[in-house]
C-alpha cells in the first residue's frame, strides 16, 4: 500500500469536487459533509464518517466570504479531533487582498484569519496564488503558496492564438505577467493601473501601446472580483487596435454582472480554475495542490 494512502480528505461545502479530485489523486479517502442551515444563518455541518491519518481540509473561502469562513475553520477544528497532522487547504483565501494598513486604522482582517486557523487546529496551510505573499506571512504555522499558472498556460499552448502577448491589467501583476510568458515562449507587457482606495475605482492610466496592435492578447490576473480592472484594460487595449482578448485569472469570482461586462468590453472568453467553482473555471488545480500536500 502506498504512503500516500495515510491520508483522509475532508471536502468542505465550497470545494466539494476539487476535493474529491485531491482525494482521488492521494489515492487517500474522501469524506464530504452535510450541511444545514439554521433559519438565522448559522451552519450546522456533519461529517459523513470518521476521518484518520493525516487529514487534509479543503474549503475555498469565496462569497459568501464570512460563512464560508467559519464552514473552513469549523472543519478543522472537527478534524483536529481525530489527528494533530490537520493541514487547511484553502484554494481561494478571502480577505488577502486585506493585508496591510493601506490608509491609516484600517484594519488587517487577513491577520485574523492566520490566527485563527491556527488556534482551529491546522498546522499546515496551502493556498493557490494567494493575493500578495505579504498576505501569506501572517501565518506562523508553515503556509506554503502553489501557482496555477503552468496549469493555466498548457491551456493557451494548446489554443492558436495570433502572435501572442501578455498583458498584465496592473504595474502589481508585472512579476505574474512575465512568469506566464516565459513558460508560453511569447512576451509581455504591463498597463499602469490605478485604484481609488476610498472609491474602488479603477483607471488605466498608460498613454499608449503600439505593439498590441492586430496581435492576440492574454490578460493575466491572479483574480477577477467585480471585473472592473479587466473591463478597463479590455476598453484601453481595444482602443490600440488589438485582436483577440482573453482572460485568465486563477480565481474568477466573478461578482454581479462582472463576466456580460468583461465580455462587453471586448473579451472573448475567461479562463479560470476550480479554486472558485463556476462557468469559466476549466483549469483543475488538483495536480499542484498535490504536489504540495505529498
Ligand atoms: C489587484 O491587485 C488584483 O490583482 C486584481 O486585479 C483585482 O483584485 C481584481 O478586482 P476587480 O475585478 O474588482 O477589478
Amino acid at each position: 500500500m502506498s504512503l500516500l494512502a495515510s491520508f483522509t480528505v475532508i471536502g468542505g461545502t465550497s470545494s466539494e469536487s476539487l476535493a474529491r479530485k485531491i482525494a482521488s489523486r492521494l489515492r487517500s479517502k474522501y469524506i464530504g459533509c452535510e450541511l444545514r442551515v439554521f433559519p438565522d444563518g448559522e451552519s450546522k455541518l456533519t461529517l459523513k464518517a470518521k476521518p484518520s491519518g493525516k487529514i487534509i481540509v479543503v474549503h475555498s473561502v469565496y462569497p459568501p466570504v464570512d460563512t464560508n469562513l467559519v464552514r473552513a475553520l469549523a472543519l478543522v477544528s472537527q478534524a483536529r479531533r481525530y489527528s494533530s497532522q490537520v493541514s487547511a487547504v484553502i484554494p481561494y483565501m478571502g480577505y488577502a487582498r486585506q493585508d496591510r494598513e493601506f490608509l491609516p486604522s484600517e484594519v488587517v482582517t487577513m491577520s485574523l484569519v492566520a490566527k485563527l486557523f491556527k488556534a482551529a487546529g491546522a498546522r499546515k496551510i496551502v493556498v493557490v496564488d494567494i493575493h500578495s505573499m505579504i498576505a501569506l506571512k501572517h501565518f506562523t504555522i508553515p503556509a506554503k503558496n502553489v501557482s496555477a499558472i503552468e496549469e493555466l498556460v498548457k491551456h493557451f499552448k494548446k489554443s492558436s492564438l495570433k502572435d501572442p502577448l501578455v498583458v498584465s491589467p496592473d504595474m502589481g501583476g508585472i512579476k505574474r505577467a512575465k512568469n506566464f510568458a516565459s513558460l508560453l515562449g511569447v512576451d509581455y507587457i504591463a498597463l499602469e493601473k490605478h485604484r481609488d482606495r476610498k472609491t474602488g475605482e479603477v483607471s488605466i492610466k498608460s498613454s499608449e501601446h503600439r505593439e498590441v496592435r492586430g496581435r492576440d492578447l492574454i490578460l493575466v490576473d491572479d483574480m477577477i472580483s467585480t471585473g472592473g480592472s479587466i473591463v478597463k484594460a479590455a476598453e484601453f487595449l481595444k482602443k490600440q487596435k488589438c485582436g483577440r482578448i482573453y482572460a485568465s485569472c486563477t480565481h474568477a469570482l466573478l461578482i454581479g454582472d462582472a463576466e456580460k461586462r468583461i465580455r462587453k468590453a471586448g473579451v472573448t472568453k475567461i479562463i479560470s480554475t476550480n479554486t472558485i467553482p463556476g462557468r469559466t473555471s476549466i483549469i483543475d488545480v488538483s495536480p499542484v495542490i498535490v504536489k504540495a500536500i505529498s
